[in-house]
């Protein structure tokens, strides 16, 4: 059994989590998030801004999940600590700290890619939420939908041309007047509101689309952020068509990410689909998921909103992973913006 630390800063959230484990068994003993607040006044996070909150709050917010797992630091048996993608100045708050603690304790190190991490996530929670799965990532920066064989082995299949699902949540919300982040007022405005008056078209999906061609799995969100502008503008009366509007645009979005899972759960013959980010608290998407795979048998697992958006105790699960398979970083651990999720297979 592994003891292990998670330590997460790659975007607004600050947060570390302690996890008892190995395999598939594990217990999240702690997980403490702290949220940035500050960047609502702004309608979207400053980079410069993360950086400094995180760096006030990584200190505070690891001692917390420590204590909270009455682990001191001599008990944890490795590290874990997202290193990419995200934001770079954030990203390496969470490094550097993870570093220092590794220098000055003598404890073990293994970096984290975000997105790995957010595969991990549902598992935590449900025992049957592991590969072979068929994953779909929906957050407020990424739109991956993954071929999960194993833990360890991705085959790519899609991802957003353009804007990520959660961006365009949050971009439509802005049109509407809504707050930021806005997924979730826009869910809470297409609840009960007329389905039938504003019909977008499904971004990417036509009926004879068929895997030889290249948008086959592939997402795209801009146009369809853009029809809703043209709505917005050419409303009589923006206050009685907003949830319309809403609804609307859901519907689109959530009806091209549920095609495209269902052509990959399909495509590979999986009957588990595992959803993670953000958006995955989307309950019309999970609803609408469940209903399109009810004909191939398939499961589909949502992880709880603590778990869906940015945690620890998905980077220290997916950090015991690799420290498992015997991987250790070196002090020459770094920070990048972007990088590819280890373990690609061809797809
Ligand atoms: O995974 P996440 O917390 O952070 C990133 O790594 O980006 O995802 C944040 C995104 C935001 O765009 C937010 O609007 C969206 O998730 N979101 C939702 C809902 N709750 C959060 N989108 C749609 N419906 C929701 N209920
Ligand atoms: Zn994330």
């Amino acid at each position: 059994m592994t003891r292990i630390l998670g330590i997460e800063t790659s975007c607004d959230e600050t947060s570390a989590a302690v996890l008892d484990g190995s395999g598939d068994e594990v217990d999240v003993r702690s997980l403490v998030i702290l949220s940035q607040d500050v960047h609502r006044v702004f309608g979207g996070v400053v980079p410069e801004i993360a950086s400094r909150a995180h760096l006030t709050s990584i200190v505070p917010v690891v001692s917390k999940a420590l204590d909270d797992a009455a682990t001191p630091l001599d008990d944890v048996d490795a590290i874990g600590v997202t290193c990419a993608p995200g934001l770079i100045g954030a990203l390496l708050v969470g490094v550097c700290y993870a570093k220092s603690l590794a220098f000055a304790r003598g404890i073990p190190v293994v970096g984290v890619h975000h997105m790995e991490g957010h595969l991990f996530a549902t598992a935590l929670e449900s025992r049957d939420a592991v590969p072979p799965f068929t994953g779909l990532l929906v957050s407020g920066g990424h739109t991956l939908l993954v071929d999960v064989e194993a833990w360890g082995r991705y085959r790519l299949l899609g991802a957003t041309r353009d804007d990520a699902a959660g961006e365009a949540f949050d971009k439509v919300a802005k049109l509407l007047g809504l707050p930021y982040p806005g997924g979730r007022h826009i869910e809470a405005l297409a609840l009960g509101a007329d389905p039938s008056r504003f019909r977008f078209s499904r971004p990417m999906v036509r009926r004879k689309d068929t895997p030889a061609d290249a948008n086959y799995y592939a997402f795209s969100f801009s146009g369809l952020k853009t029809a809703v502008l043209n709505a917005v503008k050419s409303s009589a009366d923006i206050d009685a068509d907003r949830a319309a509007i809403a609804r609307g645009f859901q519907d689109a979005l959530v009806d091209s990410l549920v095609e495209k899972t269902f052509r990959a759960a399909v495509a590979y013959g999986r009957t588990r689909i595992v959803l993670g980010g953000g958006v995955a608290c989307n309950s019309a998407l999970v609803v609408a998921m469940r209903e399109r795979v009810r004909e191939i048998g398939a499961t589909v697992f949502a992880p709880s909103p603590r778990l869906a958006t940015d945690n620890a105790a998905m980077i220290a699960r997916a950090g015991l992973f690799h420290f498992e398979r015997g991987e250790r970083a070196g002090l020459d651990l770094n920070a990048y913006a972007s990088q590819p999720i280890p373990g690609l297979v061809a797809a």
